[in-house]
């Protein structure tokens, strides 16, 4: 599969995937492919960073190879391990049967068949489909040392394992790294790749997507869904709800058989959008009916 050739070709791959992209974030992914740059995306929770980069690969038909961050996330669980207890029955073995030539041992025993590779390595193997996606998911859970080596492996695209030697990715990985930012992720990273910030949509790109999720819910539903969801993102909330709570409440709607919102409804699904306890208080009682008012107010023709 070829990269595509245009701004347009990006959008189109991705929305085969059921991913809506919009012009901004579509230009980065093509530049990032076209220049072979790592893309970084940061932004809130729930708004497609980690999708897009599976929409991608499936798009690409590439292998898609996800490195999950997370505190105390350290090189060994990124880029290989040594198969410590493969090794240890090994060399007993070795030692029960007699035959423990030291040099013949320790080469066998440093050698691929007791090496875990890890997303980092696995993503610098040739693959027949060609260079694989490699998510490096939520950089912000980690701390400044892997960021710094993260910053050398993706410079070069090689790993050096002192036993074996250095292995050099025959074809550089299309890298997608993604941020909540829960913290800011250091300068030097984020001038070796491609910045994007993505946004939550506005109404008519969140009805879009909403009918690449879900195409059963009927039109007005989805509307007043989006109108109401977009609402509350400019309340005062302790965690606003993402696209991902959008879809979510969408098919907890449909499968309650609901065809339109009530107060009642809202405070009886309310935990498919809100997810802290004081937001989801603050939404109940007479709240809910206010706001669901003005989104009808506002959704109602001219
Ligand atoms: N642009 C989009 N097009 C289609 N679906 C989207 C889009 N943005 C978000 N979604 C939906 O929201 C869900 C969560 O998105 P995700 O990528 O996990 O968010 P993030 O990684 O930004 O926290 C996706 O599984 C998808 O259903
Ligand atoms: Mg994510």
């Amino acid at each position: 599969m070829q990269n595509p050739n245009s701004i347009e070709a990006v959008q189109s791959l991705l929305a085969r995937q059921n991913y809506v992209c919009d012009r901004a974030l579509a230009t980065v992914a093509f530049l990032a492919l076209k220049l072979g740059r790592p893309l970084f995306l940061e932004g809130e929770p729930g708004t497609g960073k980690t999708e897009i980069a599976k929409a991608l690969a499936k798009g690409l038909n590439r292998r898609l190879i996800r490195l999950q961050c997370y505190e105390g996330l350290d090189a060994a669980s990124a880029v290989y391990e040594w198969n410590f207890p493969a090794q240890m029955i090994a060399i007993r073995t070795a030692e029960a049967e007699g035959n423990a030539d030291r040099d013949t041992l320790q080469r066998d025993l440093f050698g691929a068949d007791y090496l875990i590779e890890r997303p980092l390595l696995q993503a610098m193997r040739p693959d027949e489909h060609g260079a694989p996606v490699l998510l490096i998911d939520e950089i912000d859970r980690t701390d400044e040392p892997f960021e710094a080596f993260l910053l050398e492996a993706l410079s070069d695209y090689q790993v050096t394992i002192p036993e074996l030697g250095p292995i050099v990715a025959p074809e550089p990985p299309i890298v997608i790294l993604t941020s909540n930012r829960t913290r800011e992720v250091h300068d030097a990273l984020k001038r070796r790749c491609l910045y994007h910030w993505v946004d939550y949509p506005d109404f008519e790109r969140e009805i879009d997507i909403l009918h690449a999720r879900v195409p059963e819910a009927a039109e007005a539903l989805s509307r007043e869904v989006v109108a109401f969801v977009q609402r509350l993102r400019t309340e005062d909330l302790f965690k606003k709800p993402g696209v991902a709570e959008t879809v979510d409440w969408a098919k907890c709607l449909l499968a309650l058989d609901v065809i339109g919102l009530s107060p009642q409804v809202i405070a009886d699904t309310l935990g498919a959008i809100l997810k802290y306890q004081d937001d989801i208080q603050r939404l109940q009682g007479t709240e809910a009916k206010r706001l669901l008012d003005e989104v009808r107010a506002e959704l109602a023709p001219a």
